[in-house]
């Protein structure tokens, strides 16, 4: 197959405002976004901002919104569209735009460090720590995330509503507590934390609806929802509704207030 000539729309602009910009770009055969963005920024546009490092789907700084929906421009083979459609670019619509197609996603960070880190097990030393083969698959497949934050992008709690931010972690640091809780070794509790606890009062679980759009964006295919997602919230009622810890946490209040 040859090459053809592509019609995009790349939203251009900074934090003060912005709109889409015509460009007719080349397209070779085995191309992905990412190319024809960067061939655009070549030939038509050299001020274009863009964020990219691997090209291979494993740094997960490309994240952009092609035709509405959140992808990793690297990953998006130009294949997957029709020739004559027109691709519509556009930066991650939750976060700030700095310019272009760069995002602000300071949000992410700023959740990455409210989520307690693991809390190593007493008289365990690294190197000692075991646990079972299944556990490690666990936390195996949560720990493929690259950061990308298509997940947080997508989610409806934040995407349109900028009030929820503040309470609501977003799907990708839920999974990073749901992993925590369900780390065998890790001593929150014995440290006076309980993960199910703060998972609703300080990272917004009650939030969440399942409605698995994170889990549609994930390019490492990892089921956020089904995996992370709905046992933590399972792992909460159960807490909330289980008779012996209401009974420990009543008795627990009237001997503190005594
Ligand atoms: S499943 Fe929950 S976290 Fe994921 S997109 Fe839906 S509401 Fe957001
Ligand atoms: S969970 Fe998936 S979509 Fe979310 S940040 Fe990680 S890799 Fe990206
Ligand atoms: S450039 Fe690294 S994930 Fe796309």
């Amino acid at each position: 197959m040859s090459g053809y000539t592509a019609h995009f729309k790349v939203w251009r602009g900074d934090v003060s405002g912005g709109g889409l910009e015509d460009f007719e770009v080349e397209v070779n055969d085995g191309e992905v976004v990412l190319d024809i963005i960067h061939r655009i920024q070549a030939t038509q546009a050299p001020d274009l901002a863009v964020r990219w490092n691997c090209k291979a789907g494993k740094c997960g700084s490309c994240s952009a919104e092609i035709n509405g929906r959140p992808r990793l421009m690297c990953m998006t083979r130009m294949s997957v569209f029709g020739r004559e459609e027109t691709l519509t670019v556009t930066p991650l619509r939750a976060f700030p735009v700095v310019r272009d197609l760069v995002t602000d996603v300071g949000f992410n960070y700023a959740k990455a460090r409210e989520v307690p880190a693991f809390v190593p097990p007493a008289g365990v030393g690294p190197g000692e720590y075991r646990m079972m083969q299944e556990d490690v698959d666990r936390s195996q497949e949560f720990r493929k995330c690259i950061e990308c934050f298509l997940c947080q992008d997508t989610c409806h709690v934040v995407r349109d509503h900028e009030e929820n931010k503040q309470a609501f972690a977003g799907p990708r640091f839920l999974m990073r507590v749901a992993e925590l809780d369900m780390h065998p070794l890790d001593a929150a509790s014995e440290a006076g934390l309980d993960r199910k606890t703060t998972a609703q009062d300080e990272h917004g679980l009650g939030y969440c609806n399942i409605t698995k759009c994170c889990t549609e964006v994930c390019p490492e295919g990892i089921k956020i929802t089904d995996n992370a997602l709905i046992p933590l919230k399972e792992r909460a009622v159960d807490r909330k509704y289980d008779p012996l810890v209401w009974l420990g946490s009543k008795i627990r209040r009237r001997s503190s207030a005594g």
